[in-house]
């Protein structure tokens, strides 16, 4: 490592976990080792990413080797988000380029802003005739403006079940700036739906189908995976996710659900069609209206921005009711911020969790729903008390159902961007696997 030009690289030290550290030198090391030939024309079918879930708020991150000379850089998983944008402060790279105003990737970022003038020397935020956009974080719900630009990353290619090859793509688009972030992250991981969002953006790179799948893993001990392309995804002991996936439509939401946007662009946040609540076969008494997609209120979409479902007042309470009923445990006082929580004791566990009661989400069509079991609903508090896993979301909020992490985490999602749809597996510990399995040995 130490002849490799990469390795003096200020920011290395900064790792987290040995997984990562791992993979940071995997980088680092096969992109010196093989830098005559890392551009030569290998395409890779698709591109793989770990994703680390952070003890401290539950939310995930992800780390995209990105800039010239290449260095690694810590990115919140919004799985909702445009398109990525990175702090811009010490930013060095020479391979740097501002998008301007008016170019195909400012419009379909949906930019309304332009700097016509920069009043300071030319530098990484600082460019005339530059496209300016907005740098949101949905976890503070708040943005900062800054110049969109487009710089070089790195990325392992998968055959999926293992890394292979490293690949590079010389011009990532991105926002430059952004709102300070909790856990080192230095920016945030768009994955929306968008023309410019990272998945959308490899696709059109290396010419593979916009689709990709994310696994969040439920432990802060084994890294979960962000699948880039089609499957095979596949997970020890040679489980290939890909092959047992149910479909459900995803549903265009035609007003923005960011905090802050120009002119009147559509929703980059995945929605789905969920029509009602069963617990344990029984509907939950809801009011229909509010699943529905009013003027951009109301609707159920997927987020990586909340570590648990958030249910409007209503649905909570009629969830939780229901919940309690079925249930027939032993309730013990509230732990904030759930609403119901219970004793283990005599809670038997299965594969898939404690035995609860199981809540399904019903789609498109009532053969078509979303199960939940006690791994994704309980959250175990304390020593011998675990609460329903749902939070009270207030009376109106913007959208009624938003799922939230540990309702997602090992459950790999599929977006498919070509045909708008969404592939879930349910959960993956019924398959004796669990997001946490991908095999990160490189093969290459
Ligand atoms: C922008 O253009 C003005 C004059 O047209 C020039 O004085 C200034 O240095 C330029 N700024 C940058 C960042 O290039
Ligand atoms: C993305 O591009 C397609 C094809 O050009 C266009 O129809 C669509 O409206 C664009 N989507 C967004 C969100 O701008
Ligand atoms: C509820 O649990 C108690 C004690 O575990 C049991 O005796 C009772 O039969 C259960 N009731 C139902 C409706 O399952
Ligand atoms: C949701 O599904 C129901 C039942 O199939 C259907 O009537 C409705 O049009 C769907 N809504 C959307 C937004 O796709
Ligand atoms: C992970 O992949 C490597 C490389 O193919 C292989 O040698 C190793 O046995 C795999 N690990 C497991 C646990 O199967």
């Amino acid at each position: 490592m130490n002849s490799s030009p990469f390795s003096s690289s200020p920011s290395c030290p900064k790792m987290i976990n040995p997984m990562m550290f791992f993979l940071v030198l995997l980088i680092l090391c096969c992109l010196s080792t093989a830098s005559g030939d890392v551009n030569a024309k290998f395409i890779p079918k698709r591109l793989v990413l770990p994703i680390t879930k952070h003890p401290s708020n539950q939310l995930h991150t992800t780390i995209i080797h990105q800039r010239t000379p290449l260095i690694p850089v810590k990115l919140f998983v919004h799985l909702g988000g445009p398109y990525p944008w990175v702090h811009c402060d010490n930013y060095v790279s020479s391979s740097y380029k501002p998008v301007p105003c008016g170019s195909p990737t400012c419009e379909a970022s949906w930019s309304g802003a332009c700097t016509t003038e920069c009043y300071s020397p030319p530098s990484p935020g600082c460019h005339n005739n530059s496209c300016s956009n907005f740098a949101d974080d949905p976890v503070t719900i708040s943005a900062t403006m800054g110049e969109m630009a487009e710089d070089a990353v790195a990325l392992l290619s998968t055959n999926g079940r293992n890394p292979g090859r490293v690949v590079s793509f010389p011009s990532l688009a991105f926002t430059c700036g952004g709102p300070s972030l909790q856990d080192g992250a230095v920016g945030s991981a768009g994955f929306g739906r968008s023309n410019v969002s990272i998945p959308v953006q490899l696709a059109s790179a290396f010419r593979f189908p916009a689709k990709f799948a994310i696994c969040l893993s439920s432990s802060t001990a084994s890294s979960g995976v962000v699948f880039f392309g089609k499957g095979p995804y596949v997970l020890l002991p040679n489980v290939d996710v890909s092959k047992s996936l149910i479909h459900t439509p995803l549903v265009l939401n035609p007003v923005s659900t960011a905090s802050a946007y120009f002119g009147e662009p559509p929703s980059t946040d995945y929605f789905i069609n969920v029509t009602s609540i069963e617990i344990n076969g029984k509907a939950v008494k809801i009011n229909a209206r509010l699943l529905n997609i009013v003027g951009g209120y109301g609707g159920t979409k997927i987020s990586t921005a909340r570590p648990y479902t958030v249910l409007e007042t209503s649905i909570f309470k009629a969830v939780v009711g229901a919940f309690i009923k079925e249930a027939n445990l032993t309730r013990v006082s509230s732990v904030s911020p759930f609403g119901a929580c219970f004793s283990t004791r005599n809670v038997p566990s299965t594969r898939v969790g404690p035995a609860v009661p199981v809540i399904d989400l019903v789609l498109h069509e009532k053969s078509t729903y979303w199960r939940i079991f006690g791994a994704n609903s309980m959250v175990q508090v304390k020593k011998g008390v675990m609460c329903l896993g749902f939070v009270n979301g207030g009376s109106e909020p913007r959208t009624s159902i938003v799922i939230g992490g540990h309702q997602l985490e090992d459950n790999l999602l599929q977006f498919d961007l070509v045909k708008f749809r969404l592939g879930f597996s349910s959960s993956l510990l019924f398959k004796q696997t669990t997001c946490g399995n991908f095999n990160f040995t490189s093969t290459a």
